[in-house]
């Protein structure tokens, strides 16, 4: 299959989007502090639009002729970023999730490329809206700061 790269790219971004939805929704659930109230509300509303995202991303594998391996073990073993800490406080919690959008957006910006050298730009314009959507998310998560 000419765009066997772009479907393993895919594979990486759903496991790591998965693994950035569970843990942006722990720290919906864990953060702790003055911020509560916004905080988990930015948090809940983050992982909303990642979850959404999900769907897209595995069914454009399913439309790319490739079956989902949907499973906590094989997205765990895929992802490209760490488990939460229920632990941490409010501002790491927010460090932690500013460098795994900032993960993904860098490995989605090589995979754009990988993508429309496979000729692939459906995929390629997928990539992009995700990482236009994380940019956004960044952008809050780093006017959250204080
Ligand atoms: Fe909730």
């Amino acid at each position: 299959m000419k765009n066997h790269k772009t479907l393993e790219n895919l594979e990486i971004t759903l496991a790591t989007s998965y693994a950035l939805a569970l843990k942006t929704q722990n720290y919906h659930w864990n953060v702790v502090g003055a911020n509560f109230k916004p905080l988990h509300e930015l948090f809940g509303s983050q992982y909303e639009e990642i979850s959404d995202a999900i769907d897209e991303i595995a069914e454009r594998i399913r439309t790319l002729g490739s079956k989902v391996e949907g499973t906590f073990e094989n997205f765990s073993k895929v992802s490209l970023i760490k488990n939460g800490d229920k632990n941490l406080n409010s501002q790491a919690m927010l460090k932690d999730l500013i460098s795994s959008h900032e993960a993904l957006i860098n490995f989605m910006k090589k995979a754009i490329k990988i993508a429309q050298d496979e000729e692939d730009e459906a995929t390629a314009d997928m990539f992009i809206g995700r990482i236009e959507a994380h940019e956004k998310a960044n952008w809050m998560l780093v006017s959250s700061l204080s």
